[in-house]
């Protein structure tokens, strides 16, 4: 039986986690609390037809609570291990953490830190550009299994990405996008890739995703995701063929940058309700 202790430090854990982003704050997830062990469920109910008719966003989604959720256990004190739910074909539960009391981990405690400060910034970057040894250094702290994260730096990829994503924007908005996705020459850009294009796939690319964003926010680094460019078939098909040579599938781009001023003034996004998202 749970002792106190680990049911108060679970739900915590779960707490922190749903902090975590997800596309249009569709909070795609449910968990199930146990005995030192927390279940990560897709909420498919959550999932935008019209927009992500796959469920990529879904599984995305639940990939950067799931890091989230790791992030937080370890800076807890309660280290997790994380086993993969074997069959992601028909994915509900994607994942299972398995909870080990341990001493809270300082990094983890950086991690949790940046964890709280996280928010989408959309606001017009600052002219200043991000160096290319600094995006570099951003994309090689993703590490979940079968992603990588590129960095735009050479200027032909770059243009060809910026006009891809300008022209989705446009298709999906009709010109004008209230969220800010059009990107701007100054912008630094990263492409999140995986081998295979399947829901354990997009899972470790959410992994991926929040592992970058948080250490992006520790740079005091802004960050966009945008997704019209991947939801909008025929630009995700260029972008895998003509500048991936349809080597790796693409999952996100993602626009980076500095903000003038912090983003503490700005307004927090909502979450759903706790009871909401556990099941029984
Ligand atoms: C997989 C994924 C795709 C996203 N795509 C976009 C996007 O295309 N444009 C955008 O402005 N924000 C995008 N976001 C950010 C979400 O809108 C944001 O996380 C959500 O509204 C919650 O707000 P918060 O990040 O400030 O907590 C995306 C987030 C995720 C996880």
């Amino acid at each position: 039986m749970a002792d106190t202790r680990c049911i108060v430090e679970t739900r915590r854990v779960v707490e922190l986690a749903c902090a975590a982003p997800s596309v249009r704050n569709s909070q795609p997830w449910l968990w199930r609390l146990g005995d030192h062990r927390i279940e990560l469920h897709a909420d498919q109910s959550r999932r935008l037809p019209l927009t992500d008719p796959r469920g990529r966003g879904v599984i995305l989604s639940c990939g950067a609570a799931l890091h989230h959720a790791r992030v937080a256990a370890a800076a807890l004190g309660l280290p997790a291990q994380v086993e993969y739910a074997p069959d992601l074909d028909r994915p509900s539960h994607l994942a299972t953490l398995h909870l080990t009391p341990g001493e809270p981990s300082a990094l983890a405690a950086a991690d949790l830190d940046a964890l709280a400060k996280r928010c989408t910034d959309r606001r017009r970057f600052t002219a200043w550009p991000v160096p290319d040894e600094r995006l570099a250094t951003l994309a090689s702290t993703a590490s979940a299994p079968g992603t990588q994260v590129l960095p735009l730096l050479d200027i032909g990829p770059r243009l060809r990405v910026e006009l891809l994503v300008n022209r989705a924007v446009d298709r999906q908005e009709h010109g004008h996008s209230p969220r800010g996705e059009h990107v701007e020459g100054s912008d630094g850009l990263l492409v999140l890739l995986t081998e295979r294009d399947d829901p354990r796939a997009w899972l470790s690319a959410g992994e991926a995703l929040s592992q970058v964003w948080l250490a992006a926010t520790t740079d005091g680094l802004s960050l966009v995701p945008l997704s019209c460019v991947i939801e909008d078939e025929e630009t995700r098909s260029e972008l895998h063929r003509e500048v991936l040579g349809g080597l790796a599938e693409p999952q996100l781009v993602i626009r980076i940058g500095w903000q003038q001023i912090g983003r503490s003034e700005l307004r927090r996004t909502g979450r759903r309700a706790f009871s909401d998202i556990l099941l029984p």
